[in-house]
C-alpha cells in the first residue's frame, strides 16, 4: 500500500442510530487494527430526519459492548449533497437506502454507491434491527460486509 493513497466512507441507514453506526464504529475497529487509521476514514449518516441528534441504539451499543467494539456517544445526521463530494464509498445498508441517498444526492454519476454485503459477493439488504430486535443477526452480516470492504480497500488503496 502506498503511502499517498487514502479512502473516505460513509456509512448510511434509514435512522442513522443502528445499523450505520454500528457499521462506522465495526469498521473503525477494523481499520485501527489493521493499522490504516491515517489511511481510510469512516463516518455514517441517516437517509430520514426522523432520530437526527440522537445517541445510538441501546441494542447497537449492547451488541457492540459484547463484541468488544469500542464507540463514542455520537449525534445521528442526515446525509447531504456535499457529502457526495467528501466520500469516495456512500454504503448503504438496504437497497432503500441507495434509493433514497440518489434522491436525496440527486443521482450517483462517480457510481460511489454500493450494499455494504455486495463487497462479499452477497447482494443482498442487512435487517432493520429497530424492527427485527434481532441485533445479533445484524451484528453478523455488519462485520462480514466491513470485513470485505476492509479487503477491497486494501487492493484499491495498494
Ligand atoms: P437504522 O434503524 O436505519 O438501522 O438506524 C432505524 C432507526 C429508527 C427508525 C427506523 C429504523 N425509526 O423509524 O425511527
Amino acid at each position: 500500500m502506498k503511502d499517498e493513497r487514502r479512502a473516505s466512507i460513509l456509512f448510511v441507514c434509514l435512522g442513522n442510530i443502528c445499523r450505520s453506526p454500528m457499521a462506522e464504529f465495526v469498521m473503525k475497529k477494523l481499520i485501527a487494527d489493521a493499522g490504516l487509521e491515517q489511511r481510510i476514514t469512516v463516518a455514517s449518516a441517516a437517509t430520514s430526519n426522523w432520530e437526527i441528534g440522537n445517541d445510538i441504539h441501546t441494542g447497537s451499543q449492547g451488541v457492540m459492548r459484547r463484541h468488544g467494539i469500542p464507540f463514542e456517544k455520537r449525534q445521528a445526521r442526515l446525509i447531504t449533497r456535499k457529502d457526495y463530494d467528501v466520500y469516495d464509498y456512500l454504503i448503504g445498508m438496504e437497497q432503500e437506502n441507495l434509493w433514497d441517498m440518489k434522491r436525496i444526492l440527486g443521482g450517483d454519476p462517480e457510481e460511489k454507491m454500493r450494499l455494504l454485503l455486495s463487497f462479499t459477493g452477497k447482494d443482498r439488504d442487512i435487517a432493520d434491527p429497530w424492527y427485527t430486535g434481532d441485533f445479533e443477526s445484524t451484528y453478523a452480516d455488519v462485520l462480514e460486509g466491513c470485513e470485505a470492504l476492509l479487503e477491497h480497500l486494501k487492493q484499491e488503496l495498494d
